[in-house]
């Protein structure tokens, strides 16, 4: 059974504390200004709203309407451009491209083979120089590795190391 983060969400606002430290390290010196940003599995948004105080677009997937309904009411309380879908990845494509999509610690709550089918719809979605920041367990990332493997041409790696795994199209 997997854990219920919608029944986290409804008893504990900003649950899961402050956004990830890679991901703000890469914002830092990411220097492209007000991009499209996907944060997928975005939960209650802890990266999606730093990402959008910084002046990007954010599009927020999850399968929690509590986290999305929290999320949306946090960026109408700053004016921040943040839209919220409630989705299930299983079915989820998107429908615009993004510069960068983020997954916080989302794929590992997928089955193995699902995890990678996702990753594999979302890829054409990302945009020339696009970059895709991947947190998750250690052990999921050799696999996860693969799927960019088969398109080698496509992606290098920006960050590889313990539960992180960052790649840019180029
Ligand atoms: C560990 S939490 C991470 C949340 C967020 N990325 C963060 O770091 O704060 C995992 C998130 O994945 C979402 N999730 C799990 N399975 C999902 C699915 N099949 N489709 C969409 N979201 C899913 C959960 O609702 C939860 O918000």
């Amino acid at each position: 059974m997997p854990y219920d983060y919608d029944a986290l969400y409804q008893e504990q606002r900003h649950a899961l504390g402050e956004p990830t430290k890679a991901f703000v390290d890469f914002f830092k010196k990411y220097d492209q200004s007000s991009v499209q940003v996907l944060d997928l599995g975005c939960g209650q948004g802890r990266d999606a709203l730093f990402i959008a105080r910084l002046g990007h677009h954010v599009t927020g997937v999850d399968v929690s309407p509590t986290g999305i309904e929290q999320l949306l009411a946090d960026a109408e309380n700053e004016n921040l451009a943040i839209s919220g879908v409630v989705a299930d990845l299983h079915d989820y494509s998107p429908d615009a491209t993004f510069d960068v999509v983020v997954i916080d610690r989302t794929l590992h709550m997928l089955d193995a083979e699902p995890r990678l089918d996702v990753l594999r719809r979302i890829l054409p979605a990302v945009k020339p120089d696009g970059c895709v920041l991947i947190a998750d367990e250690k052990s999921n990332l050799p696999a996860i590795h693969e799927v960019f493997a088969e398109d080698d041409a496509l992606w290098t790696s920006i960050k590889d190391a313990r539960s992180f795994l960052f790649m840019q199209k180029v």
